[in-house]
């Protein structure tokens, strides 16, 4: 394990009736204007929206709404958000929505605290925010954990880039169950892969020796795994939402990536790839991760044999430490297929050249926790293989 620093400013409030105890406990210590952030309506139609409105009017706040933050959210809709929040003089931002209205505000928040243009500032400059708007998230699609941390994933559509900026931290998370209940079943299945794909990445990150931080995140995919059979047989399931839920967070707040550089490299790919085609996260990921994961493993054979038998529990008898390995990723790729998500880029939806895809690959940063260093060609290779 590597030297780590450990706190963690997001107070979480999980359950029944948790955005009511988070307003009402955490909004008395700020000022009176509030935006009310959300995306393309489903809030309103959930009834989320006025539930929540309520809350803030119970708590003698003045609501400035600021709606329609899109999925794979645009930097151009954060300079709206951000001018907003600037002429409104707004004192607490409310993301109430998934990832994307999350990750929105973060930069929403940094933004509307400087004249500098934060994707300068962060990108050329290399600064960081350190003034935000305080925010709080009250989440309706779990999966991203974006309510745990303080990266928000970005999309600069003249740049043709997605990718993490560093924003604010929510200083709390409502998280209850109840409303996720109307997101469509197939975004709760990408949201939870997305939460398999965040523990997976962390756990081939380095070091790749047994630790404390990846048996515990063998437990959290063992959970997602279950829970998500659990809800490819009944999208009802308000026990298995629960649990999704909370692994969602858990494979964000921290606790796995301890002492670890994580790997994040099928994120860094299926990022460019949203950014050429706007494609669903957690879906893209369910395309790229066993396809990469054939090309990589021979890098780290018992690391991945490890997870065959933990994760998967792919018996050894029998078997070469590769076979092994192999078989893990066979299982994953089954599972899958099995709970509805796309296993290539067709039926992924999107329409793809090789002239797309090598912008893909050579824009797809490159990261050092991955057990191999690949190059541009190599991740051209494995796109081509994904369609
Ligand atoms: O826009 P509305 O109308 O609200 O509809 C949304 C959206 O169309 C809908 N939805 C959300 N809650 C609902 C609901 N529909 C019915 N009932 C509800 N209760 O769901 C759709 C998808 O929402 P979105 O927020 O885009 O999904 P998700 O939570 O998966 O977020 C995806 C974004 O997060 C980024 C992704 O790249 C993507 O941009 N990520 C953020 C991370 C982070 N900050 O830590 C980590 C992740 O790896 C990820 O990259
Ligand atoms: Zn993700």
């Amino acid at each position: 394990m590597n030297d780590f620093i450990y706190s963690y400013p997001v107070k979480v409030y999980f359950g029944t009736d948790a955005a009511k105890k988070a307003i009402s406990q955490e909004l008395g210590k700020y000022g009176k204007h509030v935006m009310l952030a959300y995306g393309g309506g489903s809030v309103k139609k959930s009834g989320v929206y006025d539930t929540v409105r309520g809350m803030l009017e119970d708590a003698g706040k003045e609501i400035v709404d600021f709606s329609g933050i899109m999925p794979n959210p645009t930097y151009a809709k954060v300079q709206e958000g951000a001018d907003l929040a600037r002429e409104k003089q707004i004192d607490f931002i409310l993301a109430v929505g998934g990832g994307s209205v999350i990750d929105c505000c973060k930069i929403i928040s940094a933004q509307a605290k400087t004249e500098k243009d934060i994707w300068e500032m962060e990108f050329t400059d290399h600064e960081y925010p350190t003034e935000f708007i305080p925010m709080g998230a009250v989440v309706t699609a779990s999966g991203t954990g974006a309510e745990m941390n303080n990266g928000a994933v970005i999309t600069h559509e003249e740049k043709k880039i997605k990718t993490g900026v560093m924003g604010a931290s929510a200083v709390f998370a409502a998280l209850d169950p109840a409303y996720t209940m109307t997101l469509p079943i197939k975004q709760v299945i990408s949201g939870a892969f997305d939460t398999l794909s965040h523990c997976m990445e962390t756990y081939f990150g380095s070091p790749r020796t047994a630790n404390v931080s990846d048996e515990i995140n063998e437990a959290v995919m063992r959970n997602v795994i279950r829970n998500l059979w659990l809800l490819a047989e009944n999208p009802e399931d308000t026990y298995a939402r629960r649990e999704l839920m909370w692994d969602s967070a858990m494979a964000e707040n921290g606790i796995l990536k301890i002492g670890k550089i994580t790997d994040f490299q099928a994120h860094m790919i299926e990022h460019q790839l949203g950014a050429y085609t706007d494609c669903n996260h957690g879906c893209g990921l369910a395309v790229i991760h066993p396809v990469l994961y054939r090309h990589i493993y021979k890098e780290a054979v018992e690391r991945f044999a490890h997870f065959a038998e933990c994760v998967w529990s792919v018996s050894p008898v029998g078997k070469t430490r590769d076979e092994v390995a192999l078989e893990g990723i066979r299982q994953l790729e089954d599972f899958i297929r099995a709970i509805g998500l796309p296993t290539n880029f067709r039926e992924l939806g999107i329409q793809t050249d090789d002239k797309l895809l090598k912008a893909v690959a050579e824009s797809s940063n490159i990261q050092a926790g991955c057990c191999k260093t690949l190059t541009p060609e190599e991740i051209f290779e494995i796109l081509q293989e994904c369609q």
